[in-house]
């Protein structure tokens, strides 16, 4: 073991890290208990991985950073090949020859057996440790395991005509009337974005820093399916003036005429941009239905909408006569506090999530109508705005001002840049433990595959 590796912690601590690990772990193997061998080995889209590669690489990544690098040797180890994201990327890791279930299931519990014995043999001293300290390593384990369950949890979504069941799923039903398109005004003035140093943050979200935004107003709810469909009605989809250059070309060579899973009740084969119109012009909400891996449902008027790429949410913003968020209006109106001038960790302050304060960890096995968790308005009194559907922004992933990587370049340094959108929020398949008004995920402007919804903004005159 090396001296600068130990740390000293009470047996507690040593405790709640085990935990911790425990419980993300147990989700894991819940969600995909229910899948068949095939639906876990094959590789149901070029945009996903097999499922078992997502478990493979959680087991490496953690045998890379809980045990080899807490351990006496190697510094430079690397995670295997296979399971190294840019090594292997996405679209070739249906060729692999990845072990069976069983042996996937094995290999993970042998890495925890190794990480709990590494721990357990861990003396903790204060410590110059960066990747000890505040147990920074063991978050970050754990917070990668629970963002590859929502990974697991896309491709679960799109693996048709594979039916997947839940081993539970609830609804969250809202307490009262909600005012679709009601605006929440954001006063001109500095805030605090990104998140403190400690005890974790990812690299991205540092530097905490001061900026300034103009006055703007924002969604009180994400927009709904009933809004949403208002859009595809009016013949959003064959409008070019409402989508930009590259939007309205990706959308003709992709086909896009509804958002991912939309389908009109009783049609079959491909979706044209007239049939849907005239479904939604005809029949409205009723007339459609979402169909998933878990099923066909009812398009809900009240729930937000999901599954819509930045391209089409740029088009709706367009059609409703206003924009998308930045990503720094988004955090000020998630946790500014006008009273204070302080910022919260969560829209709500500075609780951990519960259930009645936002829809998240797969509890729901979808979105929950707008409305349903006043509890978990922010400050300002925008609701929804962790949970249900990630939100697409206007901003481009960039570095803040004095941004380190750490601990490793290939989480976010190298998707800095312009190819890629921020998007803020987290969805009803992030865990509550990694959803937070500072956390940032990002995606390609085309992507449908993942959760993501978002609000409008405007500007406001001050
Ligand atoms: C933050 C969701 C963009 O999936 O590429 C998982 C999360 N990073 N393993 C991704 C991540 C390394 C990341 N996103
Ligand atoms: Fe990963």
């Amino acid at each position: 073991m090396r001296d600068d590796m130990v740390y000293r912690a009470s047996e507690a601590s040593r405790d709640a890290i085990a935990e911790a690990l425990a419980r993300v772990r147990r989700r894991t193997l819940d969600i995909v208990d229910p899948l068949s061998e095939a639906a876990f080995t094959v590789q149901h889209s070029p945009l996903m991985s097999p499922i078992a590669w997502d478990l493979g690489h959680i087991a490496e990544f953690e045998d890379l950073w809980l045990v080899e690098r807490l351990g006496e040797v190697v510094a430079e180890s690397t995670l295997p090949d296979i399971y190294d994201a840019m090594r292997t990327p996405r679209s070739r890791r249906g060729m692999l020859e990845l072990p069976a279930r069983a042996a996937i299931l094995a290999r993970l519990e042998e890495v925890r057996n190794r990480t709990l014995d590494t721990l357990a043999r861990l003396e903790f001293s204060p410590s110059n440790n960066r990747l000890l300290r505040d147990a920074y390593v063991y978050e970050l384990v754990r917070a990668h395991e629970a963002q590859h369950q929502e990974t697991i949890l896309q491709t679960i979504s799109l693996m048709e005509p594979e039916r997947y069941v839940p081993a539970s799923r609830r609804r969250f039903e809202p307490p009262g009337p909600a005012v679709a398109g009601e605006m929440i005004s954001v006063p001109a003035g500095p805030f605090e974005m990104g998140a403190p140093a400690r005890p974790f943050a990812y690299d991205n979200e540092l530097p905490r820093h001061v900026v300034t935004t103009s006055a703007f107003e924002l969604g009180r709810y994400p927009v709904t399916n009933g809004e949403y469909l208002e859009f595809v009605a009016a013949g959003g989809y064959d409008d070019r003036m409402l989508w930009t250059v590259g939007g309205w070309e990706w959308k003709e060579e992709a086909g896009l005429v509804a958002p991912l899973y939309w389908r009109p009740a009783g049609l079959e084969g491909p979706l044209s941009s007239g049939e849907a119109t005239e479904a939604a012009r005809e029949g409205g909400v009723a007339a459609w239905a979402r169909t998933t891996s878990l099923g066909a449902e009812p398009l809900q008027a009240r729930d937000p909408v999901i599954h819509v790429c930045h391209h089409e949410a740029e088009a709706y913003a367009r059609f409703a006569g206003a924009r998308l968020p930045t990503e720094a209006e988004w955090e000020k109106a998630a946790g500014w506090d006008p009273e204070s001038g302080a910022v919260h960790p969560y829209p709500w302050g500075e609780p951990l999530p519960t259930p009645d304060l936002a829809n998240l960890g797969a509890a729901a096995f979808g979105v929950s109508p707008v409305g349903a968790f006043p509890a978990g308005r922010s400050r300002l009194g925008c609701e929804q705005m962790l949970g249900d559907t990630w939100e697409w922004t206007s901003s481009r992933f960039r570095a803040y001002p004095g941004f380190e990587a750490y601990p490793y370049d290939d989480y976010s340094a190298v998707f800095f840049g312009d190819e890629y959108i921020v998007l803020r929020g987290g969805s009803w398949a992030t865990d509550g433990g990694v959803a937070r008004n500072t956390f940032r995920n990002w995606d390609y402007p085309i992507r449908r595959q993942i959760f993501a919804g978002f609000r409008l903004a405007r500007d406001l005159a001050r």
